[in-house]
């Protein structure tokens, strides 16, 4: 692996590092008390070029590269996870899919307005039954004349409450399971799309999770996303990509959590020394260097497969899993480093750990990035 980063690499990220700094990091407290989607900073970032990253400057985006993207989420995420959640939906799972997948039509139309951030993208597949098993899913698509008409509910829409589009997975031959389901393009203001109950979570506060029912939602067949039967594995390659993006967000977390513990182990004294000369906080230092250098080797490694045009989702898998069960361990470490105030809602380590929950549970539960890991590799030595 080269780590030799490009000039585009490092402005990107010296960008984003700075704008989320002084424009994300100073309001991060308040939005996640009021649980308040930040309209504004989203589209300064969208103005700045970071939320379609990916994405060719002809259809809106800042056409750099997968290793830009996760610079700049690790950095935005830093500052606040919430924001580095809608990051990274509206890059990976809309403006990626629909770049990858969409119909040259259908980029000039939704592309441009949500890479360039004056739209939000969001991506909608889990349903109440199904999660994990995402392909039980129960929306029902009906092919009708030139159009499909849409029935049924989603839920987690992650920025569902304020998406202007949505890229759909809805069922279309149940027979078929899996290989009777397509993607479609939704446009949040057409009759029959209706937003429903917005999710009180508890971390990533300040982006917005709802769930969404389609009652008879009629969508021209010129909006269906690839071919009928695609559906799932369009999908799944576009979770792949997101996945990298999540691995990214874990790390910017993770990072921001340990800056602030050897910030505090330097100035906090207890019997006569500052707590970083013993060793019972050096080792939890020491494991979290460690852990979020390997957290960040793997979301490098998976980036550059996926620009070599190389398979990668076990790799991105393994950065998901590993990144996000960092941020995990890192910010329960990092509360204890603190001790007392690091519960208190007065520094912002309560919010990390509480937003770094998410990472082990969206886009793949630790539990399935195994599952993919482990499938891909026993057909690796197969
Ligand atoms: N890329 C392309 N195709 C893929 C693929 C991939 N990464 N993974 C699987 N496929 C294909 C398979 O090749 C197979 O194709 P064939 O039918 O031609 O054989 C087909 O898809 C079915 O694959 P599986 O047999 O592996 O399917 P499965 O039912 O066993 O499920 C799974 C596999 C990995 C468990 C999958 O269901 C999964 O990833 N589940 C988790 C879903 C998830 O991450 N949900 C989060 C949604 S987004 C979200 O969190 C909210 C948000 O807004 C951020």
């Amino acid at each position: 692996m080269d780590f030799e980063f490009t000039e585009e690499q490092k402005q990107i990220r010296a960008l984003a590092r700075e704008f989320a700094q002084k424009e994300i990091a100073p309001l991060a407290a308040e939005y996640d008390a009021r649980g308040e989607f930040p309209r504004a900073t989203i589209r300064q970032m969208g103005e700045l070029g970071l939320m379609g990253i990916e994405i060719p400057t002809e259809y809106g985006g800042a056409g750099l590269d997968t290793l830009c993207y996760a610079l700049a989420l690790e950095e935005i995420s830093k500052a606040d996870a919430a924001h580095g959640t809608i990051m990274s939906v509206n890059n990976s799972l809309f403006c990626y899919g629909l770049y990858k997948y969409g119909a040259e039509a259908q980029k000039q139309k939704y592309l441009a307005p949500v890479a360039s951030g004056k739209k939000i993208g969001a991506y909608s597949l889990t349903e109440p039954q199904s999660g994990s098993d995402a392909g039980n899913m129960r929306t029902m698509a009906v092919a009708d004349g030139d159009s499909y008409v849409i029935n049924g509910r989603k839920s987690w829409v992650t920025s569902g409450p304020v998406a202007d589009f949505i890229i759909l997975f809805a069922m279309v031959q149940p027979a078929l399971k899996h290989k009777g389901t397509s993607a479609f393009m939704i446009d949040t203001t057409q009759p029959g799309f209706e937003r429903g109950k917005v999710e009180p979570k508890l971390g990533i506060r300040a982006s917005a999770t709802c769930e969404i029912a389609y009652d008879n939602y009629r969508v021209p067949a010129s909006e269906r996303v690839g071919q009928d039967g695609d559906g799932f594995k369009i999908a799944m390659s576009i979770l792949d990509a997101g996945r990298i993006g999540i691995a990214a967000q874990a790390l910017g977390i993770a990072q921001a959590a340990f800056e602030a513990s050897v910030k505090y182990a330097k100035e906090r004294e207890a019997f006569g020394s500052k707590i970083g000369e013993f060793q019972a906080i050096q080792w939890m230092l020491a494991d979290m260097a460690t852990r979020i250098q390997a957290a960040r080797l793997l979301v490098y490694n998976a980036a550059l497969k996926k620009m070599r045009g190389e398979k990668y989702t076990r790799d991105a898998s393994m950065a998901k899993l590993y990144a996000s069960e960092t941020a995990m361990w890192v910010t329960t470490k990092a509360i204890q480093v603190h001790g007392g105030i690091g519960y208190s809602k007065e520094l912002p380590l309560e919010r990390y750990f509480r937003d770094a929950k998410i990472t082990e549970i969206y886009e793949g539960t630790s539990e399935i990035q195994r599952l993919v890991i482990a499938r891909e590799t026993l057909k690796q030595f197969s």
